[in-house]
């Protein structure tokens, strides 16, 4: 029943004593309600109102929404004719009742007011190595007339380095050189935002709006529409609130909690006091913001309310998510408020809510899952909303869903090129410092890149006698959504001044054995050991599939549909067949896929470990996997230091592994041969490193990137060596999804 922008609604609470302003007030009396809330109080009233933005109102007795007050306590005569009662005003509680009784505005429709258009600037804000997924981004939402503003995570070299050269061909395009750890929730997200914000401001850009998106952005309507939409609502601001009870999002979002982020990690450390008086609302870090809004938050001087609020988000978890919307409800832009945050988003928090940062945040934070093709139909249904992005896509999960998407906003692409389902995950580049590489990836693909020059029957370039030089970059390949394998670029050179890279796809083996073909054996579909499992995709992240001594590896298990069974035991056997770890599964009576964690000691004894599914006593599966020693000197010592060696005490859990093959099982010998391997160093260590990884990745193809060569080696040269620019599985094939080029005249779009 209360009108919004009418009253003004200020109390005092009894029990903290505080004088609460009210979360209703139009911006035209946002100096009167300051009055209003100072006269009252220094008046010595509990309550206060403003009426048609001209009267205030205090009183002593709390009056209910809407009520009158008492004309006697009234500090101004009743103004005569007016619709409302004298005094008509509402007190409330803010936190409990503030949010839900907000009515924000409603967004123009396109077609309001569309002249001039709006120019915006896409602040995007970067993490990872997906850097194609990022230059479709780029390429999709590019326009002459709207700017990109980059900050990429201190940490993410790969991403970084890729983007520079954007700047030099874009003029639109920057990249913000103040650099954080943006840590996952960290209050170095709010600063970086404030920060690029600020430089926004300054910079000679001519902008209205500044959105900002992340990798895992992508849009659902094309520029234009976006642009008419905003060209409505221009100096409008789209925020998304929580829609639920104050606060019940205070909690759930550990609002009253102070953190203190230090060595990329959120601290909590203690509850805080959220400051009384003004609206707490939040919901979504994803923004839309106009630039008089912006410019006042990243401008004004000796304003208690931003100066109060940067230093309570600071010390507050996930702060962008509430930062700029507590801001909005507060200033007198609040009348710009608008519930939408311009996205759709893939919650799935069954999924999604594994409280998969605790190593980040001392918090269980939940994130949407990525979009597949099963989720098509809730993009398909934004089409007649006003919902310009959705989130997440990740084109490692399903770029069929993000070729879908560009296909219904641009349709097909008129040349047909053979990439399009093809998908290039950068896995290492030798120019990275940060992060620090993984050795057990490096030590792999470096094996495999040995492997290349010594698979005689594949290579016939061997007259030159090429020897492994530099490990450059290693890629996960995807075609229709699928992983095909891992790619390695390299150099080699020869002692005839000979030097060629080359690209190498290898294919990665995961094998296990059923043993039996019961109901419950045939229920497992797929049986691998991973690390980096990733419990909201329900996929390992691990692309190279690499493990060393100091890695964590998980048992990953897809399942079809069939009757629940529990209590199937789970054996880690390590090279010297010593049972080092007992776990169980329990599947569900659905298809899917899981895993199951090992609490192995690291170092990890290097060579081939087992994993035996056992049921009933009898073995249902075995799993082979390797663990690959690191070059690095020490590594083989330091796991003979950190495991006295020693045997399995308990016979009766290995007793099906036994029984179903007693030859294979020799620890005597096993640990004998596994001593003298460990005892291994130069040369014969690499070769057992290449012994061990041909176990696990198998050579489909190579292919040259380049060569240079001395004119006495030509002889050993054939012009029909495959060309990696012209090898369609090859990192180096044209990929016109992601290319940028030059500007088009005509459409102000990327050619
Ligand atoms: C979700 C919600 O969408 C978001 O509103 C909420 O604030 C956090 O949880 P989520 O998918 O979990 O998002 O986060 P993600 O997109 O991975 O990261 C959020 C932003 O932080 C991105 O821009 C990402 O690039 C950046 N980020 C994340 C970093 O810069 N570094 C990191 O280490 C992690």
């Amino acid at each position: 029943g209360l009108t919004r922008g009418k009253y003004l609604g200020c109390f005092r609470d009894e029990s903290s004593k505080r004088l609460l302003n009210g979360a209703y007030y139009n911006s035209s009396i946002a100096n009167s309600h300051k009055h209003c809330l100072h006269k009252c109080l220094q008046a010595g009233f509990s309550y206060a109102g403003v009426q048609f933005g001209e009267e205030c109102f205090c009183g002593n007795e709390e009056p209910l929404a809407g009520s009158r007050l008492p004309e006697s306590s009234c500090d101004h005569k009743c103004p005569a004719n007016k619709s409302q009662p004298c005094g008509s005003y509402f007190a409330i509680n803010i936190l409990e009742t503030g949010v839900a009784k907000f009515v924000p505005q409603t967004a123009n429709d396109a077609n309001s007011i569309s002249n001039p258009p709006v120019r915006i600037v896409f602040l995007l804000t970067l993490n990872g190595r997906d850097i194609r997924q990022v230059y479709r981004l780029i390429k999709t939402l590019f326009h002459r007339d709207h700017f990109f503003f980059i900050h990429v995570d201190a940490r993410q070299d790969y991403l970084f380095r890729e983007l520079r050269p954007l700047e030099l061909k874009l003029s639109n395009v920057r990249l913000s050189l103040r650099r954080h750890s943006t840590i996952w929730g960290g209050a170095s997200l709010l600063t970086m935002l404030l920060e690029c914000m600020s430089e926004l401001i300054q910079s000679s850009w001519d902008w209205d709006f500044v959105i900002n998106l992340s990798e895992s952005d992508f849009p659902i309507k094309t520029n234009q529409e976006l642009v008419a939409f905003l060209s409505s609502n221009r100096n409008r601001n789209f925020v998304k609130s929580h829609g639920r009870d104050v606060h019940h999002f205070i909690h759930k979002q550990g609002l009253d909690k102070t953190f203190v982020e230090c060595d990329e990690h959120m601290w909590r450390i203690g509850n805080k006091m959220l400051p009384t008086g003004i609206v707490i609302d939040g919901g979504s870090d994803w923004i839309a913001l106009s630039r008089p809004f912006i410019n006042y938050v990243v401008t004004a001087q000796n304003d208690e309310l931003l100066d109060g609020l940067r230093t309570v988000f600071k010390y507050t978890l996930l702060p962008a998510e509430s930062f700029f919307h507590t801001v909005l409800r507060n200033s007198i832009f609040c009348d710009s408020y608008i519930d939408n945050n311009l996205h759709v988003t893939n919650w799935k928090r069954h999924l999604g809510c594994k409280c998969q940062y605790k190593h980040v945040v001392d918090w269980c934070g939940c994130s949407p899952n990525v979009f597949t093709m099963e989720d098509w139909s809730r993009i398909q249904s934004t089409s007649n909303k006003s919902l310009f992005f959705a989130r997440k896509f990740d084109p490692t999960v399903s770029q069929q869903v993000i070729n879908q998407v560009q296909e219904w906003l641009y349709g097909y692409y008129s040349d047909d090129y053979k990439s399009e389902r093809k998908y290039w995950h950068n896995v290492y580049h030798h120019l990275d410092r940060s992060p620090v590489v993984d050795d057990a990836i490096y030590v792999v693909s470096s094996s495999l890149s040995r492997q290349t020059l010594s698979s005689s029957e594949n290579f016939d370039l061997k007259c030159l006698n090429l020897g492994f030089r530099k490990l450059l970059q290693v890629h996960s390949f995807h075609e229709n959504d699928v992983q095909k394998g891992i790619l390695v670029h390299f150099d080699s050179a020869s002692s005839k001044n000979v030097s060629v890279q080359f690209e190498a796809w290898f294919e990665i083996k995961h094998s296990f054995t059923l043993y039996d073909s019961n109901l419950v054996a045939s229920r497992f579909v797929n049986l691998l050991v991973n690390t980096n499992f990733d419990p909201k995709e329900k996929m390992s992240r691990n692309y190279v599939g690499a493990i060393g001594p100091l890695s964590e590896p998980v048992l990953i298990f897809e399942v079809t549909a069939g009757s629940p069974v529990s209590n199937i035991t789970v054996l880690w056997l390590d090279p010297m067949q010593t049972l080092v770890d007992v776990g169980d599964i329990s599947l569900s009576e659905n298809s899917g896929v899981d895993h199951v964690k090992s609490t192995l000691r690291t170092p990890l004894c290097p060579g081939e470990w087992e994993v035996y599914l056992i049921f009933n006593n009898d073995v249902l599966a075995r799993i082979m996997f390797v663990v690959t020693p690191l070059v690095n000197e020490h590594s083989n010592t330091m796991f003979q230091e950190a495991n006295q060696i020693k045997t399995s005490t308990d016979w009766n859990l290995l007793l099906p592994i036994v029984k179903l093959n007693k030859e294979h099982y020799d620890p005597e010998s096993q640990r004998t041969k596994i001593l003298q391997h460990l005892s291994y160093d130069g040369p014969r260590k690499i070769e057992w490193i290449d012994d061990l990884t041909s176990k696990s990745y198998q050579i489909l193809d190579f292919c040259i990137v380049d060569i240079q060569q001395a004119e006495h080696s030509a002889s050993c040269y054939r012009q029909d060596y495959k060309r990696c620019n012209s090898t369609v599985w090859s990192s180096f094939s044209p990929d016109p999804k992601i290319h940028i080029t030059t500007v088009n005249k005509l459409t102000g779009r990327l050619n």
